[in-house]
């Protein structure tokens, strides 16, 4: 039986937020979540992850997760890495384990090869610590070995100055075998700089009896985070992942420096992303869709053969062949079926565009069903709000809204019915019929000669007075 205890009560002081640390996101998802999404695949009985600041925030994500196995148990006060781990132990969930993973939960770079390399690597020994080399290993616990053995781990407060100058540091990760780690965890006490039980004692009480294992692995892939910096370079480094992957499934990608994919967005094969994309969320971007340049998507459907350029874009269904942007924001319950246009300076929200309908420019289109083929002008708007309510515009298929059109919902617009220009409708327009709106045009001849003569004269018979005089100019 095989599981995992991943420590994540800390409050990541240097980040300096209220939040708790393993829930600041890194390339659209929380450190946690990317620890547990590794984890995931191994297949393990139980993950138990400890939880104390924001405990119940962090509680509420990780069993959020569609990973099987999770639990979580709180530590009151975070008396040490060894505290954390032996109340995981006595949580119960691991009473059947034979083997397990300890490591934390903010190292969103480690990968679901190198866990699975930690289980088998420690083989019979009693436990397999993950270990790296870094040029300034200043604040972390240092590796003491005799040849190839490992004897203990000294923390960086507790070590003498010799021990300071060792450069292979414990990452955090670390596979035991259960009986022992549950031997150990009986052993710690608080006899050190920081009065707290280290769980990397339980290195060197193994050590006397047993083989403790070392794993040297590659330092990006350890990494915890610590401050704002490190979560923006992790992040990016996350996001490049998530790029590679993307191309390597056929994905077209113009500029990766500038394109940012969150870890859960759907790209099938053979979409192409422009620079300056986001893709946020539960997006999904089919094949033979373009994305981009420059456009912002969260929760948002692209199907095939649709554009999508300079664009905000949220809770949105953009259908096959369908046309969005230049400068287009799409709200939530924006669906546009196949062809259909939202174009340049054009807002949506609940707003239902059917198929070939053109929505083409300057447009406020909100609470509103477009059946098929209808021609919204521009500047139209649907009037959906009186200060306290909301109101629904239904337009039918084929109907010709002219230019500058505002229908003060709620309206029925029937099939086939034009609407003039510049109207202001109330009430509906049945179907076929044309509603049109306008005062009665005049036409004054020679009006505007006529008062530019008069504004002349006047300008000249005018005493000025000083003052007015000085402001004539401007
Ligand atoms: C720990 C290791 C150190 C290692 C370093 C790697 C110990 C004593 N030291 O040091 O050898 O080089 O990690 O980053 O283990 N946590 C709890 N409860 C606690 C204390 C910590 O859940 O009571 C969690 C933290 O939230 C964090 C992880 O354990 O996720 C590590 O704790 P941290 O305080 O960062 O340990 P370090 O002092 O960095
Ligand atoms: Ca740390």
């Amino acid at each position: 039986m095989r599981s995992a205890v991943v420590l994540a009560a800390g409050r990541g002081t240097r980040l300096r937020s209220s939040k708790p640390k393993v829930l600041h996101e890194a390339a659209g998802r929380p450190l946690l979540g990317w620890v547990l999404h590794a984890l995931a695949p191994l297949e393990l009985d139980h993950i138990v992850v400890v939880i104390g600041h924001g405990a119940e925030q962090v509680r509420a994500y990780a069993e959020s997760l569609p990973i099987p196995g999770i639990s979580c148990v709180v530590q009151e006060q975070q008396n040490g890495t060894g505290h954390a781990v032996r109340i995981a132990m006595e949580s119960g969930a691991l009473d059947a384990a034979t083997d397990v993973m300890v490591l934390a939960g903010d190292v969103p770079g480690i990968s679901t090869e190198t866990l699975s390399r930690v289980f088998v690597e420690r083989g019979g020994a009693a436990a397999a610590v993950v270990t790296t080399r870094l040029d300034d290993p200043t604040g972390y616990g240092r590796m003491i070995r005799y040849g190839s053995r490992i004897t203990g781990i000294v923390e960086e407060r507790d070590a003498s100055p010799e021990q300071k100058r060792i450069d292979e540091i414990n990452t955090g990760l670390f596979a035991f075998e259960a009986q022992a780690l549950r031997d150990a965890l009986g052993q710690l006490t608080t006899d050190n700089a920081q009065g707290e039980e280290y769980l990397t004692d339980t290195v060197a009480y193994l050590a006397q009896t047993r083989t403790v294992v070392g794993l040297e692995v590659d330092s990006d892939e350890v990494e915890g985070v610590n401050d704002r910096s490190q979560l923006a370079t992790i992040s990016s480094t996350l996001n490049a992942r998530t790029l590679d992957r993307l191309m390597a499934g056929g994905v077209g990608i113009v500029d990766p420096s500038s394109t940012y994919v969150d870890a859960d967005v759907v790209v099938e094969p053979d979409a192409l992303l422009l620079p300056g994309v986001m893709l946020h969320g539960a997006t999904r971007i089919a094949s033979g869709a373009e994305v981009g340049p420059y456009s912002r998507l969260t929760d948002t459907v692209v199907e095939s053969g649709a554009t999508v350029a300079f664009t905000v874009s949220t809770g949105a269904e953009i259908g096959p062949e369908a046309q969005v942007g230049p400068y287009t924001h799409l709200r939530p319950g924006t669906v546009l079926h196949r062809g259909a246009k939202a174009g340049g300076f054009v807002e949506t929200k609940k707003a239902v565009i059917g198929e070939g309908s053109k929505v083409p420019h300057l447009s406020y289109v909100g609470d509103a069903d477009l059946g098929k083929g209808v021609n919204f002008g521009a500047g139209s708007v649907t009037v959906n709000y009186d200060g306290f309510n909301k109101f629904h515009t239904t337009i039918g298929d084929g109907a010709f809204v002219g230019s500058d059109t505002m229908l003060v919902a709620p309206i029925e617009v029937g099939p086939g019915a034009y609407v003039g220009a510049g109207s202001t409708i109330t009430t509906d327009v049945p179907a076929d019929a044309l509603a049109i709106e306008r005062a009665e045009r005049r036409t004054i001849d020679g009006w505007g000669a006529r008062n530019r003569e008069r504004h002349t004269k006047q300008s000249s018979s005018e005493p000025t007075s000083p003052t007015e005089s000085g402001q004539k100019d401007n």
